[in-house]
This record gives structure tokens, C-alpha cells and sequence, in this order.
């Protein structure tokens, strides 16, 4: 089994997000050599879901695979591109009606690699179990990956450690999304399985989970509806990367957290 390592990159926010994606990206590409790179776009496109042209951008800026989340659906035009043939997958436990699939396995070095979209059922809308679905798309994947990554994204931190400590010894990788803000609990557990509670974002940290901090504001004070736009303070890639050298079990995770000055 070839060393591996896996780069995941947090919800990429806005057209600011894809450029700093686009600006950071090729160092970190240098320095970890990444054999797969997956980012969750789940806000890719002006901040909230995601489009085709913005889906081929992520691509075209060397992700191998992208996830998704609670706003996968935002934009129509993503729906037949969901069913197409590009490795993209949004939350597994979503209704079997609903476009898309939840996993999906790319190849790179001879090596497998699964991944799999899950959402939380806490404080989120999804028309079925996190957990059941974990088993069914491990299940799917028995056969057909070397490593597995999955992308849970929820709101409740319990969920999310609790869905880590449910795979581990079965995945290669546990990491959070949604919350964009990154947590400092990355660890290996001890089954073997890399997991972080919230990878964080790649987009403007000057905000409020990315929308200008102003706005936030003044809907929270005021109680009113505002129009919210993508912050441009601040620009960041929160990342981790997943070393490993046996299947399906990690042997390192380390926050990648790195500042875009250049994109302000
Ligand atoms: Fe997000
Ligand atoms: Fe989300």
C-alpha cells in the first residue's frame, strides 16, 4: 500500500474562497504532495450551494473531489450536473428522490479513495439517519476503496464526535464541515480513524462565518431580514491533511490554517 495523503479543504466560500483556493493551493500542493485533494463547495457560488461553472472552477483548481452540504440545492443548474459523471457527492442521508449521490470513489497512484457525504440530523434538514446511512455507504464502498474520507456535515459538535468515534477503525477519515470555524480537537483515534469536529473555511474570516460582519450584525440587532453579501476581510484556507500508510486507517491529521494577505 503507497504512502498516502489525503488534503481536505473546508467549505470554500464565495468567488473570494475560490481564489484563495486558487492563490494557496499550488504551495500546499509543494509541500504535502497531496495524492487527492477533496473540498467541500457546498458555498462555492456567491456564498451559498454551488453551480456547474463553479464546480469545474474547484476542479480546474486541482480538487480531485467535492463535497457538499445543507445547500447543495440552491442553484437549479447544479441538479443534472449532481447526477453526471464528476465526482461530487452531496449528503448521503438526503432523500433517494433528491439529484445527486453521497458517494463516490476517484483514483490516483493505483490508490482508492472513497468518499462519502453525510449530514447531521441535529438542527439540520435531512430525510434520513446519518448513522444508518454511514453503515449503508461503507457497505457500498466495501469492495471498491483503499481509503475512505467522509465529510459530515452538521451543526452539533456531538454529532459530529459522535459519528467519529461510530467509524473509527472503519474510515480512513472523520472531518466536520458547516460550522466554518475550525476546531482544535484533530486527533487520530484509537481505531486508527484521522478526526477533526470542524475543519473550518476557506474564505474571508474578517465576517461572520463569511458574510459581511455588518450585515450579521445588524440582522442579529435589529431582528429584521437583511440582504447578505460575501465578506472580503481577510481571506483564509483552513484545511487538514491525512497522512496514511495502511488501508482505511490514518496515521497523522495536522490543521493546514494559513492566512491570504495578498487577497484583501
Ligand atoms: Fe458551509
Ligand atoms: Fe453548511
Amino acid at each position: 500500500m503507497p504512502e498516502t495523503t489525503i488534503l481536505f479543504i473546508g467549505d470554500v466560500v464565495g468567488g473570494l474562497g475560490r481564489r484563495t483556493l486558487r492563490a494557496l493551493l499550488p504551495a500546499l500542493l509543494e509541500e504535502y504532495a497531496p495524492t487527492f485533494v477533496v473540498v467541500n463547495g457546498e458555498n462555492a457560488a456567491g456564498g451559498v450551494g454551488i453551480t456547474p461553472r463553479t464546480a469545474d472552477d474547484l476542479f480546474a483548481a486541482g480538487a480531485d473531489a467535492i463535497t457538499l452540504g445543507n445547500h447543495t440545492y440552491r442553484h437549479r443548474e447544479v441538479y443534472p450536473y449532481l447526477d453526471g459523471e464528476r465526482p461530487i457527492v452531496r449528503p448521503a442521508n438526503f432523500l433517494r428522490s433528491q439529484p445527486g449521490r453521497g458517494t463516490t470513489v476517484v483514483e490516483r497512484d493505483g490508490v482508492r479513495l472513497g468518499v462519502v457525504n453525510l449530514s447531521g440530523n441535529l438542527f439540520m434538514k435531512a430525510g434520513r439517519p446519518a448513522f444508518a446511512e454511514a453503515d449503508a455507504a461503507l457497505g457500498d464502498l466495501r469492495d471498491r476503496a483503499d481509503h475512505v474520507l467522509v465529510d459530515v456535515h452538521a451543526e452539533a459538535t456531538s454529532e459530529k464526535v459522535a459519528m467519529g468515534w461510530y467509524l473509527d477503525g472503519r474510515v480512513t477519515a472523520v472531518v466536520g464541515t458547516h460550522t466554518h470555524v475550525p476546531t482544535a480537537d484533530a486527533r487520530v483515534l484509537p481505531g486508527g480513524t484521522a478526526y477533526i469536529s470542524d475543519v473550518g473555511m476557506t474564505g474571508p474570516r474578517g465576517g461572520v462565518i463569511g458574510v459581511r460582519r455588518d450585515q450579521a450584525i445588524e440582522a442579529m440587532v435589529t431582528q429584521m431580514p437583511v440582504r447578505f453579501e460575501t465578506s472580503k476581510d481577510d481571506p483564509w484556507i483552513n484545511a487538514v491533511v491525512i497522512r496514511a500508510s495502511r488501508p482505511r486507517r490514518a496515521d497523522a491529521i495536522a490543521q493546514v490554517l494559513r492566512a491570504w494577505p495578498g487577497g484583501a
